[in-house]
């Protein structure tokens, strides 16, 4: 998934307005952007286009952020939409993999009531959000099977360290922000799910966009969070393999296999070897390839 777009769960009218705005796929928020007096309407509403979305051919992915599991609001927020059938749970403020392994006991329940396949609702954990999880972040690694992706947010947990801005005047992240989002890539590839970069809120900057999201895709992440539809595209393009690097991809992966067993070949005056292989069969896989042909 290249693009998530964040759309409060209780507006019908950005509800309505997400599903043309071309994201891979769909957050319906219960949490933040929900005021309490309207969790209600919101898991209501939510669960209402979920189902008739559903069956929409060419539809992007729906997943519901609930409410932290450290909250009352939670189970509720399950049994409002289960029955709908998400594709997925955003989780946020998580305080280690175990609350990932808790959703994940309470989603087999859910999903047995509602008659879902068992292990068919997936998970994207917001790793970050509270201090103690940047410190457990290695307990996510194998945390549970229907873990897909992890994310990471500053804003959350920059309320809670105190400190007054997340990024210098420059616009890039101070160093306790780029430990979290380092962490959450080195994390996420370690569990062997989709490491999601954090979403941009400045979201009429979309020269800032470009430039974060460009970084994000270099350094490895395979998507972002997005707070707005114009972000979509903009994030959408960062995260799909240029020509030239897909081209670049086949071949090394084509000089590969044309000399079985070699670990090292070159290709216009240099060196690749096996970890380049490896990148290049990721390209490839990231651009919907087969790396074989
Ligand atoms: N999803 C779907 N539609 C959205 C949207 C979103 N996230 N954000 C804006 N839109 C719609 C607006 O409703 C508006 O449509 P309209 O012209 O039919 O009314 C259009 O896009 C243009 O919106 P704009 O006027 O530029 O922004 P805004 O001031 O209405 O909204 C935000 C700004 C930040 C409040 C809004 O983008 C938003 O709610 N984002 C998601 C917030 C969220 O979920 N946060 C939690 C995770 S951090
Ligand atoms: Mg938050």
């Amino acid at each position: 998934m290249r693009s998530l777009l964040f759309v409060p769960g209780d507006s019908d009218r950005k509800i309505a307005k997400a599903m043309s705005s071309g994201a891979d796929a769909l957050i319906l928020d219960l949490e933040d952007s929900v005021a309490l007096d309207r969790k209600e309407e919101a898991r209501a509403m939510t669960r209402d286009f979920i189902a008739s979305a559903k069956g929409q051919e060419k539809r992007p992915r729906l997943y519901v952020r609930i409410n932290a599991l450290t909250t009352d609001l939670w189970s509720a927020d399950l049994e409002g939409v289960m029955s709908a059938g998400p594709d997925g749970i955003i989780l946020p403020k998580p305080r280690s993999g175990e609350d990932v392994h808790r959703l994940s006991l309470a989603l087999d329940h859910a999903e047995e009531r509602a008659g879902l396949k068992q292990g068919s609702t997936r998970i994207v954990a917001i790793a970050t959000e509270v201090p103690i999880c940047v410190l457990n972040m290695a307990s996510f690694v194998g945390s549970s099977g229907r873990l897909e992706g992890l994310t990471w947010g500053a804003e959350d947990l920059s309320a809670e360290v105190g400190s007054t801005a997340t990024r210098e005047p420059n616009g890039s992240l101070t160093s306790p922000y780029r430990l979290a989002r380092d962490l959450c890539l080195f994390t996420a590839v370690s569990a062997g799910v989709q490491p999601i970069d954090t979403v941009f809120i400045d979201f009429r900057d979309q020269d800032g966009l470009r430039a974060e999201a460009a970084a994000a895709a270099r350094d490895g992440f395979t998507g972002k969070l997005a707070i707005h539809p114009d972000q979509v595209p903009i994030i959408n393009a960062a995260f799909t393999p240029s020509q030239r690097e897909i081209d670049h991809a086949r071949d090394i992966v084509a000089m590969f296999s044309a000399s079985p067993g070699a670990g090292v070949i070159s290709l216009n005056g240099r060196m690749y070897d096996r970890p380049h292989l490896t990148r290049a069969e990721r390209v490839l896989a990231r651009a919907g390839l087969a790396s074989g042909e």
